[in-house]
């Protein structure tokens, strides 16, 4: 049957059927009726050049291709399934796979791929299938999938992404399934999963996501499941999740202590909630979903006293099955829930209610062991809190002013903040190398002696932001090599701390908003410190001079150097910083940008920010150099009167010129035409002359009678009416102030949504219930 179906296909759409059946590579094998050719484990460095071009079922698994170039497939292009599984493949070239637009199926699963490109899968029109699995993908850079519109299934599991960037996904118009599991996910952007309005299945589970990132989820809008499992997770908010369409959430083997009646209550439709293997105590009954059918408690700690009866009761009545057991009082211990009689969950008296919540602790080694199988006795240190099964320690906010010691060797998580610690001595961390994250903000240090974390040697995020640190000791960080996201926000610092990131060989992120730090020194700060910083914030700093060399770095991506001091565009610093993408100035006060002020860094640059500066003048020729690839342009509430041409930069998605006084005058015609032609929409208002001024520069008249204004006639004469309805360009990212939205709409603007500020994370609290039934 599939070989005259395959054949039928064959003589309509290939113009000359091979006659010769010899075309098969030595190393392979061939079958000419399935047209399938398989060369598996062969050690092949290349695709073998013979092989049949009618061929459409392509296995290449276990070879050692390392580089997939343009053009690899060209003498194939009938190919709809390609595996590539375990070819050592380093690198995916731009094009490699141009000529493949009937491939269904692509595995390009355990590989050594660390980067996706912008064009890494051109070409790909018809794919249905990606998997990527089993990679070492850490980046995938804007516009990677853009060309995959028929892609129903993204594989990205078991790679080493640490952050997903806003509109990763931008392209999968028809994506269902998106598969992020097992990856090291801590932090995904409020517009990661932007544009995905056909995603019906979310996996993020096994990541090291600690808060579950509401902004971003309420952004899917079809979502039915999603899976966060087995992320450290210890408490879920009001209203944390919000997504209309859900109906599977897996919440299972986190760290829950507590979830607020209302985390549910934006998940109308939700009916499977698995809870199994947290550490709820007890339970509430749970607003918002109406069609509620199981309610997975297995592995709790559940205690079956008169707290969880309303739960008991509200299960009964709705019809929600429970799952799970009491592990407590003694005579419900290992009781199934869905058996215990509403009635019989009670509390004796107030007073002994009260000792039954608060001994909790003592139970599992106490006198009467709440379960048949015995309790390994955990080790923690007094007054923390330690959970061995997900690997999480916190003494949050409990007033030690010592490190205290003793935390279970496979501790992965370590909350410590809000606590009183003033100084941390060297080896403060003994016994600790498992940790991965380790919480140290508001702990009022001011200093941190050299070695203070050694022997931390899996330590990857370290939070110190917050503390009164005016200084740090070079050898601060010496011995946790491995530290690769570093928070140094809100302390006192008064220098860029060159001397201690320098041990740091991974930094990633550095952030180092809100100290007093007043100059940037030239000695080579990054390319030699810190190699691989991508990310740099200095934010609200008291910045007044950047010396030339000071921001030299071949791998820097992001520099936030917004509220300071500076008073001249850093054009000279940036003279080494070839790939900067994005760069804030926002807020300094910089009265002048002059002629090439971005010229080094025009290749790269994709978003600048050049909001609130006091900007009086931008010559005409400041944005040299900028072409396409700029997507963000924003210089509101400056004092402009003119701008500079705008119309190179043609892959703009955002601008914001608004609050500028222009002087809408016969030279500003030029940015009128243009306001009128880009699909974006532009405000750009008139400061002068008097008689206009406050309108809005696409409504005034003053330009009609600017000579060689000879435009159509419905583009000027009659103002104001909405321009032309054009093609909306690529859906554009939202930045904080920032307007941008398709011209589409334009006959009736709809109210921008809010960008409100990603809900930040509450500090995980576990309230006790002080309810007395
Ligand atoms: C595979 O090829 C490489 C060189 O291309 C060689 O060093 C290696 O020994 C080969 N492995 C096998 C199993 O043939
Ligand atoms: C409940 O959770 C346990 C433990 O994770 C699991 O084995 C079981 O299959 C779950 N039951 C249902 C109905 O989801
Ligand atoms: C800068 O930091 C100071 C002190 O933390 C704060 O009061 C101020 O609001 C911040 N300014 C901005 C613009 O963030
Ligand atoms: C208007 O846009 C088109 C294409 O989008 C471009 O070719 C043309 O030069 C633009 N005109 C002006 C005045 O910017």
């Amino acid at each position: 049957m599939h070989f005259f179906s395959a054949a039928a296909f064959l003589l309509v759409f290939v113009p000359s059927l091979p006659t010769e059946a010899g075309k098969c590579p030595r190393v392979c094998s061939c079958d000419s009726t399935k047209l399938t050719v398989a060369c598996v484990g062969k050690n092949l460095t290349n695709v073998p050049p013979t092989i049949d071009e009618i061929t459409v079922k392509l296995d290449l698994r276990g070879n050692n291709l390392q580089v997939l170039s343009r053009g690899a497939f060209m003498p194939t292009p009938y190919l709809t399934h390609l595996n590539l599984q375990r070819c050592n493949i380093i690198t995916v070239k731009e094009g490699a796979f141009r000529t493949l637009g009937r491939v269904v199926s692509l595995n390009l699963a355990y590989n050594k791929i660390d980067i996706l490109y912008q064009e890494s899968f051109d070409g790909l029109s018809s794919l249905k299938e990606l998997y990527l699995d089993h990679n070492r993908v850490e980046e995938i850079q804007p516009g990677a999938f853009t060309q995959l519109g028929f892609l129903n299934m993204l594989a990205l599991t078991h790679n080493q992404l640490v952050y997903i960037p806003n509109m990763a996904f931008q392209g999968l118009n028809n994506i269902k399934w998106l598969r992020l599991s097992h990856n090291s996910l801590n932090n995904l952007a409020t517009e990661a999963f932007a544009g995905l309005f056909t995603l019906s299945r979310l996996s993020v589970d096994h990541n090291e996501l600690q808060f579950f990132p509401t902004q971003t989820m309420n952004r899917l809008r079809d979502v039915t499941r999603l899976d966060m499992s087995h992320n450290p997770m210890t408490y879920l908010g009001e209203e944390s999740v919000s997504m209309a369409k859900l109906t599977h959430l897996y919440l299972n083997h986190m760290s829950l202590q507590d979830l607020s009646d209302q985390a549910l209550s934006q998940a109308p439709r939700l009916s499977h909630l698995d809870l199994s293997h947290n550490q709820l105590r007890n339970l509430e009954p749970l607003s918002g979903p109406k069609e509620l059918a199981s309610l997975n408690l297995t592995g709790n700690p559940v205690y079956c006293n008169c707290y969880m009866r309303p739960l008991r009761e509200w299960a009964s009545v709705r019809g929600v099955k429970l799952l799970g057991a009491c592990v407590g009082p003694p005579h419900l211990s290992d009781e199934p829930l869905q058996a215990v009689a509403p009635l019989d969950m009670r509390c004796r008296s107030r007073g002994e209610s009260l000792k039954d919540e608060f001994e909790k602790d003592d139970e599992s080694t106490g006198s009467t062991p709440p379960t048949t199988k015995p309790k390994l006795k955990v080790k923690c240190p007094v007054n923390c809190d330690c959970d061995i099964e997900a690997q999480h320690a916190t003494c949050e906010g409990r007033g030690h002013s010592k490190v205290p010691r003793g935390f279970p060797t496979k501790t992965q998580l370590l909350d410590l903040r809000s606590n009183h610690f003033h100084y941390l001595p060297a080896n403060s961390f003994p016994g600790t190398n498992q940790v991965v994250s380790l919480h140290l903000e508001f702990c009022k240090m001011h200093e941190i002696e050299s070695g203070a974390f050694r022997g931390m040697r899996n330590l990857f995020y370290l939070y110190l932001s917050d503390n009164d640190l005016t200084s740090l000791d070079p050898g601060a960080f010496a011995g946790a090599p491995e530290l690769t996201y570093l928070h140094l926000e809100g302390n006192r610092l008064a220098q860029f701390p060159g001397s201690a990131v320098a041990l740091l060989p991974n930094l990633f992120v550095l952030h180092l908003e809100r100290n007093a730090i007043s100059k940037l020194e030239p000695t080579g700060l990054l390319s030699s410190v810190t190699p691989k910083l991508r990310e740099l914030y200095l934010t609200n700093n008291t910045i007044t001079s950047i010396a030339k060399g000071a921001l030299d770095s071949a791998f820097l991506g992001t520099l936030h150097l917004d509220s300071n001091q500076l008073t001249e565009m850093p054009t000279h610093a940036l003279s080494e910083a070839p790939n900067l993408e994005e760069l804030s100035l926002s807020r300094n006060s910089i009265r002048w940008v002059g002629a090439n002020a971005f010229q080094p860094i025009s290749q790269s640059l994709k978003r600048l920010y050049m909001d609130q500066m006091g900007m009086e003048k931008m010559s005409r020729e400041a944005l040299v150099g900028l072409g396409p690839r700029l997507k963000a342009l924003t210089v509101r509430g400056n004092q402009l009167e003119e701008l500079p041409d705008l119309s190179p930069l043609t892959g703009l998605e955002v601008v914001d010129l608004q609050d500028n006084p222009l002087l809408c005058d016969c030279p500003l015609l030029p940015l009128r035409r243009w306001i009128e032609n880009v699909s974006l929409e532009v405000t750009a208002t008139c400061g002068h002359p008097p008689e206009i001024k406050g309108q809005k520069v696409r409504d005034v008249h003053v330009f009609t009678s600017c000579p060689e204004s000879v435009s159509p006639p419905d583009e000027v004469v009659v103002a104001p009416r909405p321009p032309k309805v054009k093609k909306p360009k690529p859906s554009p990212s939202k930045a904080p102030g920032v307007k941008a939205r398709p011209a589409k709409h334009k006959a009736k603007p709809p109210k921008p949504t809010k960008n409100r500020p990603q809900k930040k994370p509450v500090a995980p609290k576990v309230t006790k219930n002080k309810k007395t039934l």
